[in-house]
């Protein structure tokens, strides 16, 4: 199957799970974001696709309430930000963060699991869910689930934040680089193992790159920000073929000619 066909096949149905409208963020009197429009469809993994510093981490702060919009406003399932609860909110929001953002002090299987004693799981089903998330982005029981974030990887780090953001189960999540400090094999079978998982739970991601190959094969759609702002919003079937200097920029990154 193509990048395209791929991406296409996904399940996106027209419920309307987060929405930014006419959003900006002030901070130090600088403009960090401006005029941000947009709706995130249940089941969709909308890409935020841009260079370093043009906003994207800033945007999916907005979306759990680590930061409020100085303008506009951003609802998730309806209802602004501001008037969600914040713990409530990120309750149902998973978020792996762009530097795994472990606790450095607990194990990967005490990292994975800290979000379940949140909700109050029992210790007999934690621990199975840990096994089960920690199994799923490839790292074993026995040699990994005791070590300490300092004694992995950055890559293996970046997993054990993806199997935390996945644990509870939560329908909406944000995914910071995720698979950036893996090597090409193993990000290209986690890429196709998360768009799997997204598409078979019927969760909606919001996923950030600066990786237009990876947006391509993830997204359903994929929003190009340049400077704060979101300057095209397509298919990964219609960026291709758009003329924005910046889109044709991205699309050398990949041609082979
Ligand atoms: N608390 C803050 N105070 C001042 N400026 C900030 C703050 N947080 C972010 N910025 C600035 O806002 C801009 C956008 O930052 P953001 O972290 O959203 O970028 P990004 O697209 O995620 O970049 P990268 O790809 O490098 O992670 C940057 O210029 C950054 O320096
Ligand atoms: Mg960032």
């Amino acid at each position: 199957m193509s990048m395209i066909e791929f991406s296409k096949s996904m399940q996106v149905d027209q419920q309307i799970i987060v929405e930014f409208s006419d959003v900006g963020y002030l901070i130090g009197g600088n403009q960090i974001l401006a005029d941000l429009n947009l709706r995130i469809l249940k089941g969709e993994i909308l890409v935020l696709l841009g260079e370093s510093g043009c906003g994207k981490t800033t945007t999916l702060k907005l979306i759990n309430r680590l930061i409020e919009p100085t303008s506009g406003t951003v609802l998730v399932e309806g209802r602004s930000t501001i008037d969600w609860d914040a713990i409530e909110l990120r309750r149902r929001i998973g978020y792996v963060l762009q530097e795994a953002g472990l606790f450095p002090h607990f194990s990967a299987a005490e990292n994975v699991a800290l979000v379940l004693g949140l909700e109050n799981w029992d210790e007999g089903r934690k621990r199975e869910r840990t096994t089960k998330m920690l199994e799923l982005v490839g790292l074993s029981i026995p040699k990994f689930a005791e070590r300490f974030p300092h004694e992995l990887s950055g890559g293996q780090q970046q997993r054990v934040g993806v199997a935390r953001a996945l644990a509870a189960d939560p329908g909406i999540l944000l995914l910071d680089e995720p698979f950036g400090a893996l090597d090409a094999i193993t990000r290209t079978n986690l890429q196709k193992e998360f768009a799997k998982l997204v598409r078979d739970l019927g969760k909606t991601a919001v996923f950030v790159t600066h990786d237009l190959h990876e947006a391509m094969l993830l997204g359903s759609r994929i929003a190009l920000m340049d400077k704060g702002r979101i300057i095209l919003l397509e298919t990964p079937e219609n960026f291709v073929k758009s003329e924005l200097p910046l889109a044709r920029l991205y699309l050398e990154t990949i041609s082979v000619s």
